[in-house]
């Protein structure tokens, strides 16, 4: 199918859930007020990919940080959508494969992946209801 839907009710703040779009892993983070701090603290100017969490997320929906889970390396699968995983430097995301880093808005922030993770099309059908695709 190509298009998933995803309920938020259950994803309390600091965790995340992986599930799949179109065959790929698909991560959906509810970033904490201070993973948010964090992300929007970082210089725009300094970063490899430029992008504020802002354009990664939707008006309102700051918290709501949703990406493939494809490292931009070479497509392995970071670490850090668990609560208890490794997430790396940065709080975001980590990939074991090379050693990327990822920030909480899943910025590359260190290692060989050259791009940001992924933000798939998606909208939000209802306040706890995101449709991807
Ligand atoms: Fe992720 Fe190489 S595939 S660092």
């Amino acid at each position: 199918q190509s298009t998933t839907e995803i309920d938020l009710t259950k994803i309390q703040p600091g965790q995340g859930v992986i599930t799949s779009f179109r065959k790929q892993p698909l991560f959906v983070r509810n970033l904490t007020p201070k993973e948010i701090a964090e992300a929007d603290a970082v210089p725009v100017g300094s970063l490899r990919d430029p992008e504020t969490l802002e354009q990664r997320t939707k008006d309102g929906k700051k918290n709501w940080l949703i990406t493939l889970g494809v490292c931009t390396h070479l497509g392995c699968i970071p670490l850090g959508i668990n609560e208890g995983d490794n997430r790396g430097k940065f709080g975001g995301y980590f990939c074991p494969c090379h050693g990327s880093q990822y920030d909480t808005a899943a910025r590359i922030r260190q290692g060989p992946a050259p791009k940001n993770l992924a933000v798939p099309d998606y909208k939000f059908t209802s306040p706890t209801t995101v449709l991807v695709g």
